[in-house]
C-alpha cells in the first residue's frame, strides 16, 4: 500500500476486472472528458449519508440499498426510474413504520453500469465470445464486434447517471415522495395482491395519524420531513479510471470525494488489500461499502476496517454480507464477533443475493426467494445472537412484474422465467416480491430490537 493517497495513486497496484480497451489514446480522450464535467454529487450530500450511516451503525436507524443488477442504456425512460424509486419508497414505509427506526434509502442507480464477471469469456449459443461488462463496457448482443469495449460508453453512462439522478432528485423533492401520497406509491398490479393489500393497511394508518397529528394542532405542510425523502445513490466502484475523474476536492474541507456517487462499494472479486480498488477508495470521503464473500476470514475483515476507516469514523463503512443462505451461520458469526471486539464501528448489511444464484433447467440464471428471505433470517440471527445491529439489506429489484427470481407470493416457477425475463445482468425482485420482502424483513428486525 502506498503511503501517500492521491486520486491516482491506485494505478501502481493490481486492479483487477479492468476491461481490455483496444485503444489507450481513445480511453484517455474519454476520460479527459469525464474529467472536464460536473461532478454528479457533493461532498456534503455525502457527508449527509455518512452522519445517517452513522446511525444505522449505532442501531438507531436501517439501511435499505437496493436496485438494479446492471443499469441499461435501452432502458432508460422516466417511468422505469419513476417504478424503482417508487417500490423502493414502499418498502421503506413497510421498513419505517414496523421496525420504528428511520430507513436510509440508497438507490443501486445513476452509475450501477460495470460488471465484474467470474469469466472472461461465456458460451451463447456454442459461439464463445468476450464477457458482457456492463453497458459502460460492452454491448450484450453476441457477437465479436459488440463485445468489443468502447471508452465512449463510460460518457454514456456519465450522461445518464446525470439524467437519472436529476429526476429522482425532482421526484425525491417535488412532491411524489410526499407522505400524502402513500397510497399512489402502489401499482395497479401491486394493489389487489395479498401484499398490496397489507401495504394499503400502512398506508391508510399512516394517513390516518397524519389526519391525528393536524387533529392536534400541528401543522404538517411546514414539516419538510413529511413532504420530501433524502434518496442516495450508489454503485460498485469498478472502473478506476472513471472514478478518478469524478474524483475532486471538497473547497470547504480540502478532502477528496468520488462524486460519481454519494457511496461507492467494493465487489467480491476486487476487494484485494493490496490491490487498486481498496487503495482507490481508502482515500475519498464518501462512505463506502465491501462486498464479504463465504470464504472471508477474521484477519482479513480485521485488515479492511484498518485501512479503509482507520479513523473508527461511524457510517464510513458497511460490510455487506452475502454468504449464502447455508454459510451465514458459520460464515458470518465469526466475523461480527471479530470486528465488535475490535470495536470497529461497521454498518452490517446483507446482501441475500448474489451467493444464492443458481442456473434453472432452462438455462436462466434465478435465485430463490425462499433461499433469500432464509439468508436474511440468518443474518438477522446472528446478530442478534451476538448482540450487534443487523443494520441493512442489500438487493436486486426493478419496480417492474419480471419473472426473473423464483418463488414469492405469486409463485414464479422455473417454466414462467421465460415469461419476462429482462435483466441485463442478475435476477431481481419483481415489484411484489421486494414489497413481500419488506414485510418479512420489517417482522425479522423488530423482532431483533
Ligand atoms: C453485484 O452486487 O452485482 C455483484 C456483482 O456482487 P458481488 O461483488 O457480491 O458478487
Ligand atoms: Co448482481
Amino acid at each position: 500500500m502506498n503511503a501517500r493517497w492521491t486520486p491516482s495513486s491506485w494505478q501502481s497496484s493490481v486492479a483487477a476486472q479492468q476491461p481490455k480497451w483496444p485503444d489507450q489514446n481513445e480511453l484517455e480522450h474519454s476520460l479527459k472528458q469525464i474529467a472536464s464535467y460536473p461532478p454528479l454529487v457533493f461532498a456534503g450530500e455525502a457527508r449527509s449519508l455518512l452522519a445517517a450511516l452513522g446511525q444505522v451503525a449505532s442501531g438507531n436507524a436501517f439501511l435499505l440499498q437496493a436496485g438494479d443488477c446492471a443499469e441499461s442504456f435501452e432502458e432508460f425512460t422516466a417511468v422505469n426510474i419513476r417504478e424503482k424509486l417508487r417500490v423502493i419508497l414502499q418498502m421503506a414505509l413497510v421498513l419505517t413504520y414496523s421496525t420504528g427506526v428511520p430507513v436510509v434509502k440508497v438507490g443501486r442507480i445513476a452509475g450501477q453500469f460495470a460488471k465484474p464477471r467470474s469469466s472472461d469469456t461465456e458460451t451463447i449459443g456454442g459461439v464463445e465470445l468476450p464477457s458482457f461488462r456492463g453497458h459502460m463496457v460492452n454491448d450484450p448482443a453476441p457477437h465479436d464486434e459488440s463485445r468489443v469495449p468502447n471508452p465512449q460508453r463510460l460518457v454514456q453512462a456519465y450522461h445518464q447517471s446525470a439524467s437519472t439522478l436529476n429526476l429522482l432528485r425532482a421526484f425525491t423533492k417535488g412532491g411524489f415522495a410526499d407522505l400524502n401520497r402513500v397510497h399512489a406509491w402502489n401499482q395497479e398490479f401491486v394493489t389487489t395482491s395479498a401484499e398490496g393489500l397489507r401495504y394499503e393497511q400502512v398506508a391508510g394508518e399512516v394517513e390516518r395519524a397524519l389526519a391525528f397529528m393536524r387533529a392536534c394542532g400541528v401543522d404538517t405542510e411546514i414539516h419538510s420531513a413529511l413532504h420530501q425523502v433524502d434518496f442516495y445513490t450508489s454503485h460498485e466502484a469498478l472502473l478506476l479510471g472513471y472514478e478518478e475523474a469524478l474524483t475532486r476536492q471538497d473547497s470547504l474541507t480540502g478532502n477528496w470525494y468520488d462524486c460519481s456517487a454519494h457511496m461507492l462499494w467494493i465487489g467480491d472479486r476486487t476487494r484485494q488489500l493490496d490491490g487498486a480498488h481498496v487503495e482507490f477508495l481508502r482515500g475519498v470521503g464518501n462512505p463506502i461499502g465491501c462486498k464479504i464473500g463465504p470464504n472471508t476470514t477474521t484477519d482479513f475483515v480485521l485488515s479492511l476496517c484498518e485501512t479503509l476507516n482507520p479513523a473508527r469514523v461511524p457510517g464510513r463503512l458497511t460490510l455487506i454480507s452475502r454468504m449464502g443462505a447455508d454459510k451465514v451461520e458459520q460464515g458470518l458469526r465469526p466475523l461480527i464477533r471479530a470486528v465488535r471486539d475490535a470495536g470497529h464501528p461497521v454498518v452490517w448489511a446483507c446482501d441475500p443475493m448474489h451467493a444464492n444464484t443458481f442456473t434453472a433447467s432452462n438455462g436462466r440464471k434465478t435465485r430463490h426467494f425462499d433461499d433469500i428471505i432464509r439468508e436474511i433470517t440468518s443474518f438477522v440471527l446472528a446478530h442478534r445472537a451476538e448482540k450487534t445491529w443487523p443494520g441493512g439489506i442489500h438487493i436486486e429489484l426493478t419496480g417492474d412484474n419480471v419473472t426473473e427470481c423464483l418463488g414469492g407470493a405469486e409463485s414464479v416457477s422455473q417454466e414462467d422465467l421465460d415469461t419476462r425475463y429482462e435483466t441485463v445482468c442478475d435476477p431481481r425482485l419483481n415489484a411484489r416480491q421486494s414489497l413481500d420482502l419488506a414485510f418479512r424483513v420489517a417482522e425479522l428486525v423488530r423482532a431483533a430490537k
